[in-house]
């Protein structure tokens, strides 16, 4: 019988942060050892997203293959014969299955996304790619007939509105989509109630992100083991004097303590067992900072030893093999909506 499917996407306009990789990339490494065999795993690069909003074009090739090497230096298996890696332009099923999708999507539905909201109101010129982006992200999850899709909270009401479209199309057309578990299972899945979410160093109210221009409060995954040190001794506490772990009233400090929780692969509880009552910061400080540290000397050794041809030969390989998956289910909703013979 054919494996469940755990599909997730990681968007490749940007260099990675530190919340990207303890947020994103390391929950999908750990799923896949802890499923391995069980499920079949997709993990791809969503690069017709990227220019959702504006990007320098000149880099975005680069930066996929950057951002797909991190995958593997981050300890993703790519010798797991369940596990797919794949560029989404290189399998034009997406794209197609969009338009189709698109016509049976409201306006009004996609005008209700707060992602669109949110992006929108930063921009002059709002384009209609932004707009309709889950929709895209619809047709990546549905050609793969996807049950779980780990997302971070910013995206789960595009995973909402995914099981809406499927179902809709499925009284309409009879069986043509696996449709995704809903959000509260989908937690259960990952383990986790609530998403990882690391702050900025500098703003811990707000979440660490590239999108946000505070070079200071964000640990890019690039960053030279020393000047992410220094991030973290300059880190913004409070004036409490006493660690707890409580993003309500101490976001600066609770945020340090989880940092230094996910870095060593600890449960937050012995973490904080460890911390909560203790008087200095500094020491704190110093304890994360080290951390940190010693996590990009080694991330950024295992990327410089990233075997690229064995990669790319792996991805061109996945991606003719998921064409065949994309095609099939392209093919199945053609005929239901009349583009081919029954
Ligand atoms: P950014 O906010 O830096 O532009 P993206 O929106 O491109 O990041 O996010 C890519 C992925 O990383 C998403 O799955 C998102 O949930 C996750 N992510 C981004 N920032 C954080 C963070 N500070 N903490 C945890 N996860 C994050
Ligand atoms: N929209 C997601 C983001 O911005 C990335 C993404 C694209 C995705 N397609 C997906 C995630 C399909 C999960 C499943 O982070």
């Amino acid at each position: 019988m054919a494996k469940d499917v755990i599909l997730t996407g990681l968007r490749a306009n940007s260099e990675f942060h530190l919340g990207n990789y303890l947020g994103a990339i390391l929950p999908m490494v750990e799923l896949q050892k802890k499923h391995a065999g069980q499920y079949q795993l997709n993990m791809f690069i969503p690069d017709l997203h990227s220019f959702t909003t504006p990007i320098d074009h000149g880099k975005l090739y680069e930066q996929t293959h950057q951002n797909l090497k991190v995958f593997v230096a981050a300890g993703l298996d790519i010798d797991q014969p369940d596990t797919f890696i794949y560029r989404q332009s290189y399998i034009p099923a997406h794209s197609e299955m969009t338009w189709i999708l698109d016509c049976f999507t409201y306006f009004g539905e996609l005008s209700r996304m707060t992602e669109f909201k949110d992006k929108s109101e930063k921009q002059a010129n709002v384009s209609a790619g932004l707009f309709n982006y889950p929709v895209l992200m619809a047709a990546d999850i549905l050609l793969y007939g996807a049950k779980w899709v780990p997302v971070g909270d910013d995206q789960r009401q595009h995973v909402e509105f995914t099981r809406d479209l499927a179902i809709r199309m499925n009284n309409k057309f009879g069986d043509l989509f696996v449709v995704p578990e809903d959000n509260t299972k989908q937690a259960e899945f990952t383990g986790r109630a609530e998403p990882v979410r690391i702050r900025s160093l500098r703003n811990p109210e707000k979440k660490m992100s590239k999108s946000i221009d505070d070079p200071a409060g964000t640990i890019m995954l690039s960053d030279s083991p020393e000047e992410a040190a220094k991030k973290v001794m300059e880190a913004t506490t409070d004036s409490e004097a006493s660690i707890r772990f409580d993003f309500e009233k101490q976001p600066g400090v609770s945020n340090l303590l989880q940092i230094l929780a996910l870095l060593g692969g600890k449960p937050q509880e012995e973490i904080n067992k460890q911390w909560v009552g203790k008087t200095n910061y500094g020491e704190l400080k110093s304890a994360v900072a080290e951390a940190v540290k010693n996590f990009l000397a080694d991330l950024q050794a295992k990327l410089a030893k990233v075997d690229e041809a064995r990669l790319m030969k792996k991805i061109e390989a996945d991606e003719k093999a998921m064409q065949k998956v994309a095609n099939t289910t392209l093919l199945k909703v053609q005929k239901a909506v009349g583009l081919r013979p029954a």
